[in-house]
């Protein structure tokens, strides 16, 4: 369901380079349904690199998705075309850095699809800073997690007040019953971490208390 979710905000005939492919499902499944012009699935580590290649030989698409060893945003050449880039299951902060140290490599005119898991915050600080504005969220539960898929593209400054980084813009608006199910969620395993903080034996750092006290709160006044 995650990925099936990341796929619907993949444009039609997009030319599509999904990085941290793992095992190839994403742009195979694409592809499969002629759903994107051209794929390139970029793998850092060799393990699956070679699952990525598996999938795509066996469905026979070599001459449409090609399958590259490759740090980051390493994996894209200018001459791929690409339109699209999905950035998905890995930690919000992973991918943040695969964006900035990549920067070069984005035209921007690519629509970014990317799913955190956790580190939603920084991941949209960085589209902050970087001029990138949201065009799309949404929050899905599968095998007791919670999702986030945040879909952005380069349209010059933007500004998001820190309400906003920490629960996405759009959700803020939305309210959708998974985005509160999950802040919901979220606010007791804060009050929980509160209560431990309290009976602790040794102090914990007065700033980490703070920083969770504040979480609980915002989360707070956006269930009241
Ligand atoms: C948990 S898998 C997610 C696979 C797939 N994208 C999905 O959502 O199901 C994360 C993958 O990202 C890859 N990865 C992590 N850092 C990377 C980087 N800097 N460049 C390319 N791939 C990376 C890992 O090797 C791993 O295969």
């Amino acid at each position: 369901m995650r990925l099936e979710r990341v796929a619907a905000h993949v444009p039609a005939g997009a030319r599509l380079a999904d990085i941290g492919s793992d095992h190839g499902y994403l742009p195979v499944a694409l592809m499969r349904r002629g759903a994107i012009a051209a794929a390139v699935a970029g793998e850092v580590a060799l393990t699956p690199f070679r699952s990525a290649e598996r999938t795509v030989r066996e469905n026979g698409l070599d001459q449409r998705i090609s399958v590259r060893l490759a740090n980051g945003l390493a994996a894209i050449e200018p001459e791929d075309g690409i339109t699209a880039i999905s950035l998905c299951g890995m930690g919000g902060e992973t991918i943040r850095d695969i964006l900035d140290s990549g920067k070069a490599r984005l035209s921007g005119q690519e629509r970014l699809i990317l799913q955190p898991n956790g580190g939603e915050q920084p991941l949209r600080q960085w589209l902050m800073e970087n001029g990138y504005r949201i065009l799309c969220e949404e929050v899905l539960r599968e095998n007791r997690f919670d999702y986030e898929i945040i879909i952005a593209e380069r349209a010059g400054p933007v500004m998001y007040t820190a309400e906003e980084l920490y629960f996405g813009p759009l959700q803020m608006q939305a309210r959708s019953p998974a985005f509160l199910l999950k802040w919901q969620r979220r606010l007791r395993q804060k009050q929980r971490t509160l209560t431990h903080f309290a009976r602790a034996r040794q102090a914990v750092p007065e700033e980490k208390v703070q920083d969770i006290a504040r979480q609980a709160r915002w989360i707070s006044e956006l269930l009241a």
